[in-house]
């Protein structure tokens, strides 16, 4: 497991902030940004996206997976989630989170840039139904 600096949390926590603001979210007025870290390195952004037809919305977290993963990277090392208040992943953004590593570190703040909780993807989404999952014997 890799131990970030506080220099490397405050600048994801940072970009993430300043992706927040586009965040497209006349629905709910709740911008969330995320911002993701590649193991080679690279950074990806994420905002959530709502739509008129409210189940179509996607969280700023897998918009930085999703974009992350069309670009050819699937290791991922941090990802930090700014809201608000300081919310916390939802469920689905967890499990695709799962996917690609329970050991991602998830940076979670608030609006002013504050480090609410550093956890990871294993804490957040315990006995987590892996790709494994499909194959492994009981
Ligand atoms: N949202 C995220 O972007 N990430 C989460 O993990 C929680 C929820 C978004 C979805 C919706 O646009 C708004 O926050 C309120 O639910």
């Amino acid at each position: 497991m890799i131990t970030l600096t506080k220099e490397e949390k405050q600048s994801l926590i940072d970009l993430a902030n300043e992706a927040r603001r586009r965040a497209y979210v006349p629905y709910s007025n709740y911008p969330v940004g995320a911002a993701l870290r590649t193991k080679t390195g690279r950074l990806f952004t994420g905002v959530n996206v709502e739509n008129a037809a409210y189940p179509t919305t996607i969280c700023a977290e897998r918009v930085a997976v999703f974009k992350a993963v069309s670009e050819g990277e699937r290791e991922f090392e941090v990802i930090a989630v700014v809201t608000d208040n300081g919310g916390s992943p939802c469920g689905s953004c967890r499990q695709v989170l799962a996917e690609f590593g329970l050991d991602t570190i998830v940076l979670i703040a608030d609006g002013q840039g504050k480090l609410i909780k550093q956890t990871t993807v294993q804490e957040l989404l315990p006995e987590a139904f892996t790709p494994e999952s499909l194959s492994r014997k009981v």
